[in-house]
């Protein structure tokens, strides 16, 4: 099996949308009724899910004219934020088929769809032609990756000059040895982790410039601990998305990442970037 296809099989447990329907409807929520607030927890598939994306997005700059590429987009919980909140255009495009059909059926619902749309595709073989987009970013994504001079070598390719990237993944941290499954991958060997010198090198050797980077460690720990003690209240958690698409797998997946930043295993990272203008 290519690894491409391993990925998809990882994040694919079949009847996502029907499930994700019936865990609205279980928490009082229906699809007709729901905002991109409301389907948050579900939807935003990473880190502090919400939380994360609002501090990337408060980092950018865009205009309702500009096209933005999201890699590696999940179910769509990240695109249809921006889109709302800035008014752009967002195209996703992520390996996993089952991900892209319930992402567009949530974008309908929500009545984007004439400005956010998902297809299925690969983040080293971009379906997009050179200076294509206004900015891109991808939200724990890299994980999955081992080519990552591949990623970064389409990702500006496909940015028009002077076009920023962010990235919000999860580092190799220094500290112990991280258990799997994780959210991301069953086995070790399905996971490719880089340090924050490897990715900042690798990017530079890209071509991007200003490339800014910081570990979001205090925030993710925080997020944590309120979630942590939301449950033990007797409140549902905020973060959603890892049970719904993971099923059974989730309790582990979650106690692992959660010791992983703990013990520094791993490091949750935020990096700001820029296609040089020529
Ligand atoms: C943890 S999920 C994050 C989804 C989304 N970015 C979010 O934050 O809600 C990782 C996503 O990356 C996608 N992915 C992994 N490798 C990819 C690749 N080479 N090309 C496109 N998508 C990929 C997976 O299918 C999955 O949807």
């Amino acid at each position: 099996m290519s690894s491409e296809s391993s990925i998809a099989k990882h994040y694919t447990k079949g009847n996502l949308l029907e499930r994700l329907l019936s865990t609205l409807r279980d928490d009082g929520l229906e699809l007709e009724q729901a905002s991109v607030e409301t389907l948050a927890p579900y939807d935003q598939f990473h880190g502090r899910g919400l939380e994360a994306t609002k501090e990337l997005a408060d980092a950018l700059s865009v205009s309702d004219k500009d096209h933005i590429l999201d890699i590696g987009s999940g179910i769509g919980g990240p695109a249809r934020y921006i889109a709302d909140r800035f008014g752009c255009r967002v195209s996703g495009i992520d390996l996993t088929e089952e991900f892209c059909a319930v992402a567009n059926h949530l974008t309908n619902s929500l009545g984007l769809e004439n400005r956010v749309t998902f297809d299925q595709g690969n983040a080293l073989d971009l379906p997009f032609g050179a200076n294509s987009f206004d900015g891109a970013y991808s939200m724990n994504v890299s994980m999955n990756i081992a080519d990552k001079a591949g990623f970064y070598a389409e990702i500006i390719r496909v940015l028009r000059p002077g076009a920023w990237l962010a990235l919000s993944e999860i580092a190799q941290g220094p500290g112990g040895t991280l258990d799997y499954p994780t959210p991301w991958a069953r086995t070790a060997d399905a996971s490719f982790l880089a340090t924050p010198q490897e990715t900042r090198d690798g990017l530079s050797a890209a071509g991007f410039t200003d490339i800014h980077l910081r570990d979001t460690k205090e925030e993710t720990l925080a997020f944590n601990a309120r979630a942590k003690a939301m449950v033990e209240r007797g409140g549902k958690p905020p973060q959603r998305a890892v049970k719904l698409i993971h099923g059974e797998l989730a309790k582990a997946a979650a106690a692992n990442t959660s010791r992983g930043y703990a013990d520094s295993a791993i490091l949750p990272i935020e990096v700001f970037c820029r296609k040089p203008d020529r």
